[in-house]
């Protein structure tokens, strides 16, 4: 079956594909690199091995799929429309499995025609190569994930490469750094302390990678330098006075059961907390330390601190929480 008619046998897509039909402005080129071309492209994006010739083989049977092409023109329409703009990107739904290994890779070729637009908006900015190369090389890094978890190529979450395709996010260092604004409960909670921004104020908003070796307070003193130098270079109508972090790693609980002098505890001690969350999470922390946010606790492996301590806690009956915290840059 082709893409599209898979896609439209499920009612929610069908919705979504016709509300991109709506929009559609087709005048915006949508072109991917040629068989010959892709491998470097991908490798440029740090795509691993193992899924560049899935990702080449499947480039023809989509160039020859008329509808296929005309959903990722679409899809490409609307995603760089808005270029730049913060939250104005693109979440796609996930396509189900029966759409086969073009469903499971589609963001994939999205994300490549996309990239000449992006490249332009990074170029305008004047952002760097090398900078503009990290970040989108993000791509492979997720491909990687998936392939960690489920075994295939693909991307688990596209929304999540879309901040970086859409110019809202950049890798400085060991850090990623996303333009954003402040919410309601963090920004209230600044406001609060008299420090200045409140709710819907600038801030950036700071992510913490996998497969990027540890998470040392040097290379984060690094990273927050770079970011104040690059957004005040490159985005100097956006004024960043805070950076915030909603993550596993600021759940204070944490501090039970690692050393006062390990990377986690000492991250978490740059930041105020901004408000309690009273919602568990536990597939998070078990997804990030584990592989697999769905593996049975009883079965999971204690062979460090951190893994320790998340198995501990939760075989006690306990449950993680995200924290949110921020911090004056
Ligand atoms: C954030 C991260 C780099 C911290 O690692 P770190 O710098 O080694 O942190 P610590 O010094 O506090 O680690 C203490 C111990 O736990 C281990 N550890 C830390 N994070 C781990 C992880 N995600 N998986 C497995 N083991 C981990 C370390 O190897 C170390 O082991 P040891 O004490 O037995 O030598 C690491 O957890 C990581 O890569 N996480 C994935 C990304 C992530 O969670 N991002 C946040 C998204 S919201």
């Amino acid at each position: 079956m082709e893409l599209l008619e898979t896609l439209r046998a499920d009612a929610r897509l069908a919705e979504w594909l016709r509300g991109l039909a709506s929009e559609g402005d087709l005048r915006v080129e949508a072109v991917l690199p040629d068989a010959d071309e892709l491998p470097d492209v991908l490798l440029d994006l740090s795509v691993p091995h193992e899924d560049i010739n899935e990702l080449v083989a499947l480039r023809d049977r989509l160039g020859a799929d008329e509808g296929a092409m005309t959903l990722l023109a679409r899809c490409v329409a609307r995603f760089v429309r808005d270029m730049g703009e913060i939250g104005k990107g693109w979440e796609p739904p996930p396509f189900p499995a029966s759409a086969g290994a073009l469903g499971r890779l589609f963001h994939v070729y999205v994300f490549l025609a996309a990239l000449p637009y992006v490249r332009a908006h990074h170029r305008e900015r004047g952002v760097p190569d090398e900078v503009s190369r990290r970040t989108l090389a993000d791509l492979g890094r997720h491909m990687a994930v998936h392939r960690r978890r489920r075994g295939t190529g693909g991307l688990l979450f596209p929304w999540w490469i879309a901040l970086h395709f859409h110019g809202e996010l950049f890798q400085l260092g060991r850090l990623q750094f996303q333009r954003a604004r402040l919410g309601q409960r963090t920004g209230g909670a600044i406001a609060a302390t008299g420090a200045g921004p409140g709710p819907g104020d600038p801030c950036l908003s700071l992510h913490i990678p996998d497969f990027r070796g540890p998470l040392s307070p040097a290379a984060c003193e690094r990273s927050l330098a770079l970011a104040r130098e690059f957004f005040a270079e490159h985005y100097p109508e956006e004024r960043y006075e805070i950076a915030v972090c909603h993550s596993w790693l600021l759940d204070p609980q944490l501090k039970r059961y690692l050393p006062a002098d390990s990377n986690i505890i000492r991250f978490q001690d740059r930041f105020e907390s901004a408000y309690e969350e009273t919602t568990p999470d536990d597939g998070v922390p078990i997804g990030f330390v584990f592989g697999d946010p769905e593996l049975p606790v009883e079965e999971l492996p204690r062979r460090n601190s951190v893994e320790r301590a998340v198995v501990d806690h939760l075989r006690a009956g306990g449950h993680w929480y995200g924290g949110h915290g921020w911090l004056a840059l």
